[in-house]
């Protein structure tokens, strides 16, 4: 294996890439952050990091900047349904159209490792027990489909000098200094803390969740494995599966615990017509990988709320910042 100390992260001023870059600093590795920046940026240039605005479609600037790096973490797309069905024509181009493009220009320019985050929404609604990488994918919306659509065009590259990994995360959740607060688990906590009662919509659906620094984790261990362990593989990742009565009930738990003064968080159900249930089998990348997540729900549950006492998520439930489609809607981006 090639050693890798030059790492550009797509998409890594976002939720997960804040979190992850300083840790890759920490670690040695000489970091490039690419993105447009559509939710700001709340990294900072310094010593061994390298932040540059630019646009995973813009081909020729983005290969520019690959000349160099060793190993890729593509992270750079319109990152949820919502955001994704604003345009759906100009989602396409970010999340699809440019994908193989960037993966050549990766190669071309000597990159040989690449890491695609992909999601465990591509197999779409499954009521079936295990939910492992062999399952069809049926994705259910076109934010699943261009993220499944993109796992061949990435893996068709794949040769001695290039490793080409696809992980398939679940929904993440927790802190990260550029917080998302439009993702199940964060929004049942702000609503928890800041108005004293959740609202759960249906609640027996199944729903597979991971902690945002077990993520983080992940990818850096992706960055050390020999290249057979990984070439052309698709991993799950995801901790545990549960419904979101259960998620809930753990995020009310927390919630009282840590504010006791806001006690008894109050738990409100609503009907849907959303009873979309999914849920995902990680046995593979715990055995191949000998990769287990160490946090569980009520650990993000409990950041969060830190991160509340500590001031860190001003105007959590007005703030348009904290939601990607509201920010895409309000900048004119879609
Ligand atoms: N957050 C989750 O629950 C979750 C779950 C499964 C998979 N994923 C995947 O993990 C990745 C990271 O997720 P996240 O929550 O950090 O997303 P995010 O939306 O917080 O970050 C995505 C980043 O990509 C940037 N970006 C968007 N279009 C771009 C373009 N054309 N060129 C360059 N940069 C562009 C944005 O500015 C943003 O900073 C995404 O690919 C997402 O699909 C996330």
């Amino acid at each position: 294996m090639k050693p890798i100390r030059n790492v550009l992260i797509t998409g890594g001023a976002g939720y997960v890439g804040t979190l992850l870059t300083p840790q890759l600093l920490e670690l040695g590795y000489n970091v490039l952050v690419y993105d447009t920046m559509y939710y700001g940026c709340e990294l900072k240039p310094q010593d061994r990091l390298k932040i540059v605005q630019g646009d995973i479609r813009d081909t020729k600037f983005l290969k520019e900047n690959l000349w160099g790096i060793d190993a890729v973490i593509s992270l750079g797309c319109i990152s949820n349904d919502a955001g994704y069905e604003l345009n759906e024509d100009l989602s396409k181009t970010i999340n699809y159209d440019c994908f193989e493009p960037m993966v050549k220009a990766a190669k071309e320019q000597g990159v040989h490792r690449f890491i695609y985050a992909s999601s465990s929404s591509v197999y779409g609604v499954s009521d079936a027990p295990e939910v492992t990488e062999e399952h069809p994918l049926k994705p259910v919306s076109l934010y699943n489909e261009y993220k499944g659509k993109c796992e061949p065009l990435l893996f068709k590259h794949a040769d001695d000098s290039f490793t080409c990994v696809t992980i398939r995360p679940a929904t993440l959740c927790g802190y990260s200094p550029r917080q998302r607060l439009d993702l199940s688990v964060n929004i049942l906590t702000n609503h928890a803390v800041n108005n004293g009662k959740i609202v759960v919509f249906g609640g027996s659906q199944q729903r597979p969740n991971l902690h945002v620094q077990d993520m983080c984790d992940l990818y850096k261990l992706l960055l050390t494995l020999e290249d057979e362990k990984i070439q052309g593989e698709t991993f799950n990742a995801g901790y545990e599966n549960q419904s979101i009565d259960d998620i809930a009930l753990e995020v009310k738990k927390v919630v009282e615990e840590e504010f006791p003064d806001r006690a008894p968080i109050e738990i409100e159900h609503t009907p849907t017509n959303d009873i979309r249930s999914y849920r995902i089998t990680s046995t593979k990348i715990q055995q191949k990988l000998g990769f287990t997540p160490k946090r569980n729900i009520g650990d993000a549950v409990r950041d969060l709320c830190k991160a509340f006492k500590e001031g860190k998520l001003p105007n959590s439930m007005t703030d348009e910042g904290y939601h990607n489609v509201k920010v895409l809607k309000s900048k004119g981006i879609m």
